[in-house]
């Protein structure tokens, strides 16, 4: 049984080790999948154990993600641009490969609920961790313009100074926004978190918008309900991107791809109970 797990701070609540279990039964596959908890000065120490242990790769979470792009000898593109790593493969003598699934996980779900990214006009709301690991991935299917605002601009500048050599993309103020109208509106913020929402103006969601909402819970979100409220056409919740971005690091381990839909259906079901 080749091993896995997800590492983390805290860990119990993931629902990777169902994801990636179910996963492994539609795709015969070998394998376990666990959670680990290290402790938060000692992600280096546990990694390597868990390597030395025969660990073939892991899933990696919060607070460890930079610590892992750090770890790792070798990156994906997307990995680099993200600069953050959610992904690592144990190459044995070749070192240890660090990706970073996140974005393509965003696109892919997009893609799943037939939202066309191509010639669209995206505003990413959030300036964080979250938003940069998905701005190259969506630049990738050449939206129109992608907009970055951030209640703290200065930090989607500084984002949009990152990736202004990979496709069109500006930055905003919140209140900026007022002029401006988009097809697809993508919430990377903690907002919903906290059952608040990002304060942008209503005028930025038309009955045209679709409002996807990374965070998912077992109703819609505070934020998708707020969006719903200023006349959004259709909400999305972060439930089918955390599948996909598992799926995606699945096949990098495993070279093979998972089918997420039936999966989608089972977490569904799972975060209702
Ligand atoms: P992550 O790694 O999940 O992106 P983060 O780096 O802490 O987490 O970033 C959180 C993001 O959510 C930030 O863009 C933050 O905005 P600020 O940079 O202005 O703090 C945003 N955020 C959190 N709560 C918010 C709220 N209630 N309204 C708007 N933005 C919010």
């Amino acid at each position: 049984m080749d091993k896995y797990v997800i590492i983390g701070n805290p860990i119990s609540q993931s629902k990777s080790p169902l994801i990636h279990t179910l996963f492994a039964h539609q795709t015969g596959q070998a394998m376990t999948y666990e959670v680990l908890q290290a402790p938060v000065e000692n992600f280096n120490k546990a990694i390597t154990a868990f390597f030395a242990n025969g660990g073939r790769g892991c899933n990696v979470t919060v607070p460890f993600k930079e610590d892992a792009y750090g770890m790792a000898t070798m990156l994906t593109e997307r990995a680099r641009l993200a600069g953050a790593v959610n992904t690592l493969k144990n190459l044995d003598e070749r070192g240890i490969l660090g990706d970073n699934t996140d974005g393509e996980g965003l696109v892919q779900d997009l893609l799943n609920h037939h939202v066309q990214l191509k010639d669209a006009k995206v505003l990413l709301l959030g300036a964080g961790g979250a938003a940069r690991g998905v701005i190259l991935p969506l630049l990738m299917h050449i939206p129109e313009t992608l907009v970055i605002a951030n209640r703290t601009v200065s930090k989607a500048k500084s984002l949009v100074s990152l990736f202004s050599g990979c496709g069109r993309v500006s930055a905003a103020t919140f209140h900026s926004l007022h002029n401006a109208e988009f097809d697809i509106i993508i919430n990377s913020t903690s907002a919903s978190l906290f059952g608040e929402y990002p304060n942008i103006p209503a005028s930025a969601i038309s009955n045209n918008s679709i409002v996807y909402d990374m965070v998912y819970g077992p109703g819609v979100t505070s934020s998708n309900q707020w969006a719903l409220a200023q006349g959004a056409s259709r909400v999305i919740d972060g439930l089918g991107m955390l599948i996909s971005q598992a799926a995606e690091s699945f096949t990098v381990w495993r070279s093979i791809r998972p089918i997420t839909g039936q999966v989608l259906r089972e977490l569904h079901h799972n975060i209702s109970e």
